[in-house]
């Protein structure tokens, strides 16, 4: 947030700034700037380079202006993730806080809440891009999870307004499940065979936005499962798993789609996982 070159929506110099500038800087010159500034920007987490989305003519009026309609989201505010990223101070809170997500506000204050006057980041997660601006390219991968659809909301995973933005909290990974298997019910257990891997939590297989791998999968190959089976090498070209020559069944397939561990989330009736 504090990288001082980074442009915003009102620092960004202009396409005619650079015009008339642009030829006076030596080319070497301008490029280590530029170079610099992408490195420091892209070490944080910035406003630069994707602007939020925003209501025409509104200002940002701080978030002290929200309490009186709002309290009981206020009320708590202070306990989220977000809260942390507003300053003390007389502009501390102007553009950040509440208004971070929900852009400037004036027309939503003076209209005495009109619909449509604000931004919802349940209707567009651009907001959340415009700090979070690795997100937008996640969400754009050929297998993710259908937000940019509305099939799917960031809150549905994420909290906004009290506690940690990680639902049930960042090392709660199992109530991280929960939340999935609310959607996901076929992965849900008991199962008479468990698959301990499910305890480390869903994410280790599956990147919870988007993926270039399908389903998700953080690893398309067997590199997947072999991260906690580690593979003995007896002898010259002989792959041992789990005490099991595997060296002739890793060519048919990946672990789960050759015929045997199609059950990786946990199986009523194999315990290695077949079926
Ligand atoms: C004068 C009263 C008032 C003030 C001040 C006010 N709001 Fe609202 N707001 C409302 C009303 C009324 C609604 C519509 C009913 C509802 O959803 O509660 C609303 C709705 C909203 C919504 C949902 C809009 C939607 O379309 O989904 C958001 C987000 C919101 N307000 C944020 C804010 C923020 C942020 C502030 C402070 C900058 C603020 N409000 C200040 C009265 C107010
Ligand atoms: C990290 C981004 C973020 C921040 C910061 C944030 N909100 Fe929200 N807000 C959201 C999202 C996402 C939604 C829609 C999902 C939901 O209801 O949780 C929302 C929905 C709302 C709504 C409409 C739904 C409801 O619960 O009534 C209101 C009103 C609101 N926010 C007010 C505020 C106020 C007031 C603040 C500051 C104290 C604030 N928000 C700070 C992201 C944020
Ligand atoms: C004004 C910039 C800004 C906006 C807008 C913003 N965030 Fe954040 N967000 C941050 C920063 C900075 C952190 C890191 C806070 C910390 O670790 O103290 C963060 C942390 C998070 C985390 C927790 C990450 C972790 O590793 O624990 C989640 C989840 C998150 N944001 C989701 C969202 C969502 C969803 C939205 C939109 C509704 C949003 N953010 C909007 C700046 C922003
Ligand atoms: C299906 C549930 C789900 C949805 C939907 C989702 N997230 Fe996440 N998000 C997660 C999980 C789980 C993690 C933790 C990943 C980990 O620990 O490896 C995470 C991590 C994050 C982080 C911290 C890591 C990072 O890459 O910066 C941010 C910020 C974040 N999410 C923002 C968002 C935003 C913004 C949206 C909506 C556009 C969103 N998420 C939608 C589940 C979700
Ligand atoms: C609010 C509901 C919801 C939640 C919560 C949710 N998902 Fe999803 N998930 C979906 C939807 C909708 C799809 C897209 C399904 C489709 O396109 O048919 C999807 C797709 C998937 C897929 C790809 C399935 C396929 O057939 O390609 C995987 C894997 C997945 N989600 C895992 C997770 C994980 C892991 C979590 C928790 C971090 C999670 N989901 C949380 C609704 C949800
Ligand atoms: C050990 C790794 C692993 C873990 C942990 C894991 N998955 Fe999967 N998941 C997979 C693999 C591999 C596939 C692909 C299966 C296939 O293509 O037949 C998959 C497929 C899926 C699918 C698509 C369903 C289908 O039939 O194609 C969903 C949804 C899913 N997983 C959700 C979850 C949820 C929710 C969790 C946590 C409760 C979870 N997964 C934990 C490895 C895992
Ligand atoms: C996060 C670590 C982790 C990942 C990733 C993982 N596993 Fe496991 N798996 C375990 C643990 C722990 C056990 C139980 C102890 C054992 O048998 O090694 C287990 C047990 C198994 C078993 C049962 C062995 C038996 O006969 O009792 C099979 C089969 C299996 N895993 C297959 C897979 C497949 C296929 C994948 C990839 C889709 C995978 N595992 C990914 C941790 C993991």
């Amino acid at each position: 947030m504090s990288a001082p070159f980074c442009p915003t929506e009102s620092t960004a110099p202009t396409a005619s700034w650079w015009r008339r500038h642009a030829g006076k800087l030596a080319l070497l010159f301008l490029g280590a700037i530029v170079a610099s500034v992408a490195v420091s920007c892209a070490s944080n987490v910035n406003r630069g380079f994707v602007l939020a989305p925003a209501i025409p003519g509104a200002t940002y009026v701080g978030s002290e202006s929200c309490e009186q309609c709002h309290e009981s989201v206020t009320k708590h505010f202070a306990s989220a993730t977000h809260a942390r990223l507003m300053a003390r101070g007389a502009n501390g809170s102007v553009d950040v806080g509440c208004e971070s997500c929900h852009g400037p506000a004036s027309v939503h204050v003076e209209s005495g809440g009109a619909s449509r006057t604000i931004v919802n980041p349940n209707r567009d997660p651009s907001s959340c891009f415009a700090c979070h601006t690795h997100l937008r390219a996640q969400f754009a991968l050929p297998n993710r999870h259908p937000v940019m659809e509305g099939r799917l909301r960031c809150s549905d995973c994420h909290e906004s307004h009290r506690g940690d933005a990680m639902k049930a909290g960042g090392t709660a990974l199992l109530s991280m499940n929960d939340a999935c298997i609310e959607c996901h019910k076929a992965q849900r257990g008991p199962h008479i065979f468990e698959h301990e891997a499910m305890r480390e939590g869903c994410v280790t297989c599956h990147h919870p936005h988007g993926s270039v791998n399908q389903k998700l999968l953080t690893e398309r190959n067997a590199i997947l499962c072999l991260k906690c089976h580690f593979q003995q090498q007896s002898g010259p070209g002989r792959v041992v798993i789990g005490a099991i020559d595997h060296t002739s069944f890793l060519s048919r397939g990946t672990c789960w789609s050759a015929g045997c561990h199609e059950a990786v989330h946990g199986s009523q009736v194999s315990s290695s996982l077949r079926f």
